[in-house]
């Protein structure tokens, strides 16, 4: 774990949260999103049970200290394995455990989890009994709306229904079903049609459980409008490509102070941790590359985005590469100024 000083952590809050990406919510992208907000719940990206009990805990575990609060991603399902590493979780001090039911990957049917398990209601209830008979942090579920032809509302009651008695502490609803055969992950995140009406139905027929929906959520205006109906609700790809959405979450949601005034306090804040990571051996690019939507539909956001992407893995690079690339955003705004001053 980092040796970073630990600051006062935010107490978990499942209000606004930003999703699990494999391959985007690394922890120097968990990093970045800590310095927009302070109290979003942010997830790791999947780790599997064969990954930890077989691979190195420490490289897929450890993470910065003021990531927190944090949720540890799991997917698995085997009730032992899963309860064994979310004690591993929970020893890392993970703030919350969080199992995929959710992903349609390949790679994940044939390890037989991830969406799948939404077909095995009973052995999720069973995995979700053991991880938080192992653990005293809550345990909570990410799932599609359905899979397959299982997508009447009556399965996912049913899914639900074992979950609660489980004693799941929250559960995650990706507000559209997932076909495991002919559509790839990515396909299956766009064609399935969403359907939030069904998150907000679920929640009136289980009012006691913290529901939080997820999918097609582009702003924190769509948020506030199913935050009047649900516990929460989690951001994928927006705050991933447009994170300057997340520096109003804190005011907005959290009633706490805004912590960045500009994109500009954001970067010169990420710098330090970047020299940090560079003299530990990390290359640029594994950090910058999380950077590149920072200014995203602003004037000059190509640029700096082009600038990053093309120099950022050359050999020797170093935070002069973002320092440069602000070339591309800070000229044409000090034009706006000076045309403005002169209106
Ligand atoms: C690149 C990428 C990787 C993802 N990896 C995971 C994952 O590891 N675990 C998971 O539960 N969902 C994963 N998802 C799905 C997201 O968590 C989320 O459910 C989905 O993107 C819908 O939310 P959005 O419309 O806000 O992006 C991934 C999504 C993307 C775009």
């Amino acid at each position: 774990m980092s040796t970073a000083p630990s600051s006062t952590p935010a107490k978990l809050s499942r209000r606004i949260s930003i999703a699990p990406m494999m391959d985007l919510t690394d922890r120097h992208c968990r990093y970045f999103h800590r310095l927009l907000t302070r109290h979003s719940l942010l997830y790791t990206e999947m780790v599997t049970t064969g990954a930890l009990l077989n691979g190195d805990i420490d490289r897929h575990l450890s993470y910065n200290d003021e990531e927190h609060p944090i949720a540890l991603q799991l997917g698995g399902s085997e009730p032992s394995d899963l309860a064994k590493c979310a004690q591993i979780g929970a020893e890392y001090k993970y703030d919350e455990i969080n199992l995929n039911c959710g992903c349609p990957s390949d790679r994940v049917q044939r390890g037989a989890f991830g969406a799948c398990l939404m077909k095995e209601p009973k052995l999720v209830a069973e995995s979700v009994a053991a991880m938080k008979a192992a653990v005293d942090i809550p345990v909570t579920v990410k799932c599609r709306i359905g899979v397959d032809e299982q997508d009447d509302y009556q399965s996912l009651a049913y899914f639900v229904e074992q979950l609660v008695d489980a004693k799941v502490d929250a559960l995650v609803v990706h507000a559209r079903k997932a076909w495991l055969q002919g559509l790839s992950p990515k396909q299956n995140r766009e064609i399935p049609p969403l359907d939030h009406e069904r998150v907000y139905q679920l929640k009136r027929d289980f009012p006691n459980l913290e529901i939080i929906l997820n999918g097609g959520v582009e702003n924190l205006a769509q948020s506030e409008v199913h935050l009047a109906q649900l516990d929460g609700v989690m951001i994928g790809r927006s705050a991933y490509y447009n994170p300057w959405i997340l520096a109003d979450v804190d005011l907005r949601f959290y009633n706490d102070a805004r912590i960045p005034t500009s994109e500009f306090e954001v970067l010169e804040k990420m710098l330090p941790y970047i020299e940090k990571q560079l003299s530990g051996g990390i290359k640029l690019a594994a950090i910058s590359r999380h950077l590149l939507g920072l200014f995203s539909g602003q004037p000059g956001a190509r640029g700096f985005r082009r600038s990053i992407s093309e120099n950022a893995h050359l050999a020797g690079a170093g935070t002069e590469v973002i320092e440069n690339a602000l070339s591309h955003i800070r000229e044409p705004h000090q034009k706006l100024n000076i045309e403005s001053a002169v209106a």
